[in-house]
């Protein structure tokens, strides 16, 4: 079987990306607050927030990957304690968490808060040096009302040394926590990841591909319609899924090129039914210049001049027996596929003219459909063709 997927580890969601296009500048400005910080012997407190797919984990991993290398030889390298707290909303599971990483073993029941704070603390002493806790998703441990952050917040103050804590959330969390925590944080201390636009999620789509399909496999272009169709929810979780989606899709068949289609049935299996419904409330004579288009795509190319698409228009016609309309309702109609969103229309530019592309709708499946829709519609007489 032809292979598209060279290294699919680098697709999974445990996968540490080596670099995050679109978040260079957030990185260099936590990376310089930290090890500004720690270099001095002092700690940093920060609140990374942002929604599904914004990169916070991607982040604060690497982050805490790039912060763990000494400064120079010799010099002590900072510790870093992930936890991910989604599923241990409580601080005892937490803090179970954190006595393992100072290498001690407590069980689970028989030991107050109180006990388990003193067992880290004198975990901490044992093997001095600058440490980092992240905490991701923390938001309902805090919400909770966590006596954790209080804890470390302040750690140097009860003589732990250099303690740095990195929040990790959708939103911001500080007003659920004690005024104390809050000042150890302060306004400056929170950085929010603005959704990816298109760009950033085509930059990121070229990284991951690049480290994960096999060269000569996709060319870049085809990776700009899975950035387009996930640039709404700016998540770029749903981007690297749609690419693994169409890889696999490619695979399947037994290519070893993602082709166009590869790409609009990894959008379509994402977001079904939906395109069918508008269907049905097409006349035939829109359904068929639709066809035309799906026709007209059939195959490698993953877009067509409206010339093009109505030249097929002209030949359906006549298999189906109707009036070709005129050139002028063509183009109306082809508007109103916009309109509907079952098409894309990349408006003309200097020496080139418009070209149609389909959505979200794998060709085949669309002309299938279609041919259901107007074989039904048939019989009653010839339908008049004009298209609103
Ligand atoms: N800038 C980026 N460069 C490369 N890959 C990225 C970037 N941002 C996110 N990713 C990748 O996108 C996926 C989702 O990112 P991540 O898990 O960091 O999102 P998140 O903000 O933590 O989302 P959630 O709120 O759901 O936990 C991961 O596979 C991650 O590696
Ligand atoms: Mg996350």
């Amino acid at each position: 079987m032809a292979t598209v997927l060279v290294r699919e580890e680098t697709l999974d969601p445990s996968f540490v990306p080596p670099s995050l296009p679109g978040r260079e500048r957030e990185y260099g400005a936590l990376f310089q607050r930290y090890r500004g910080a720690i270099s001095k012997g002092l700690s940093h407190h920060q609140l990374l927030t942002g929604g599904i797919g914004s990169g916070k984990t991607a982040l604060a991993r690497r982050l805490g990957e790039e912060l763990r290398r000494p400064i120079r030889a010799g010099a002590a390298s900072l510790q870093v304690i992930y936890v991910n707290c989604w599923r241990r909303a409580n601080d005892r599971s937490i803090l179970l968490e954190l006595l393992r990483s100072v290498g001690v073993s407590l069980p689970d029941r028989g030991y107050s808060l109180t006990e388990m704070l003193d067992v880290f603390e004198q975990g901490l002493r044992r093997t001095p040096g600058p440490r980092l806790i992240v905490l991701d998703e923390v938001g309902a441990l805090v919400r909770q009302g966590t006596k954790l952050v209080y804890f470390f917040s302040r750690a140097r103050e009860i003589a732990l040394g250099s303690l740095s804590l990195l929040l990790v959330a959708p939103e911001d969390v500080l007003p659920y926590l004690d005024g104390a925590s809050r000042s150890s944080f302060g306004i400056t201390h929170s950085l929010h990841l603005e959704p990816y636009d298109e760009a950033a999620l085509h930059k990121i789509l070229l990284a991951r591909a690049a480290l994960a399909l096999r060269p000569g496999s996709y060319s870049p272009e085809l990776l700009l319609p899975l950035a387009r169709a996930a640039a709404p929810r700016g998540d770029a979780r749903f981007a690297l899924e749609l690419l693994a989606n169409a890889a696999r899709a490619a695979e399947l068949e037994g290519r070893g090129e993602l082709t166009p289609e590869d790409a609009r049935r990894a959008r379509s299996s994402l977001v079904p039914g939906e395109s069918e419904l508008r269907l049905d409330e097409l006349p035939p004579p829109v359904l068929l210049a639709l066809l035309a288009v799906a026709r007209t795509l059939r195959g490698p190319r993953s877009g067509a001049t409206t010339e093009r698409i109505r030249q097929t228009y002209g030949t359906l016609a006549e298999e189906y027996g109707v009036t070709a309309v005129s050139r002028v309702t063509f183009w109306r109609t082809i508007r109103q596929l916009e309109r509907e969103g079952l098409i894309e229309l990349e408006p003309a530019s200097v020496g080139r003219p418009a070209r149609v592309t389909l959505s979200d709708v794998p060709v085949s499946h669309l002309e299938m459909l279609l041919e259901g829709r107007l074989k039904r519609a048939k019989p009653k007489s010839r339908p008049s063709v004009r298209a609103t």
